[in-house]
């Protein structure tokens, strides 16, 4: 009985460490969207080219279908919506994260419908809003994913490096 306890006990080890073994052999190559730095630091800003034309192009139809009819269809702003291009909305969110950007739209827009667009579609839409506010296209796309998007700084005007 007990030896059995202690067989079982022993495979059960060797197991593990099979298991851990083959863990640790894993390659750990870096995600080529993760910025190189893994401090939540803003590493850059939306002055950089952080989405693309054709991205903001995708993000446009949205726009119109989800946001226009209260934000206005030139992004101005309606009767109780505020206007998305205005240097009063790039100076509240001077400072912040587009990140911090991103999830108020993820989280509370549209004010009808709040949750319904999914993370790209919001990163689309965030890409055509940045798009009519001025901020300069680039080679990559805005990111859908949280930890990049904190690198990235949102600010009203743009600062000499
Ligand atoms: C039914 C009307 C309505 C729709 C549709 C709507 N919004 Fe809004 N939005 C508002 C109102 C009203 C506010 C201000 C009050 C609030 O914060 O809820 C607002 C606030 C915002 C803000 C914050 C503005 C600021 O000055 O900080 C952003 C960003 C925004 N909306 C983006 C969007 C986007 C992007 C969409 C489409 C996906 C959208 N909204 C759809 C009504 C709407």
């Amino acid at each position: 009985m007990k030896m059995r306890i202690v067989v079982v006990a022993f495979i059960s080890l060797a197991a593990l460490g099979a298991f851990r073994s083959s863990v640790r052999a894993e390659p750990t190559a870096p995600s080529p969207q993760r910025p190189a730095t893994s401090s939540t630091e803003p590493s850059q800003s939306v002055w950089d080219g952080v989405y693309t034309d054709e991205q903001a192009k995708r993000g446009e139809p949205l726009y119109s279908q989800a946001c226009g009819r209260c934000h206005g269809p030139d992004l101005t702003g309606g009767e109780t919506a505020p206007g998305l291009t205005s240097g009063e909305f790039k100076t509240n969110w001077s400072g912040l994260s587009v990140d911090d950007l991103f999830e108020r739209i993820k989280v509370s827009m549209p004010q009808d419908s709040p949750g319904s667009l999914s993370r790209q579609q919001t990163a689309d839409v965030l890409a055509f809003v940045l798009s009519k506010g001025g901020f300069p296209a680039g080679e990559r796309e805005l990111a859908r994913e949280a930890e990049v998007l904190k690198g990235i700084r949102f600010e009203a005007t743009k600062t000499s490096p």
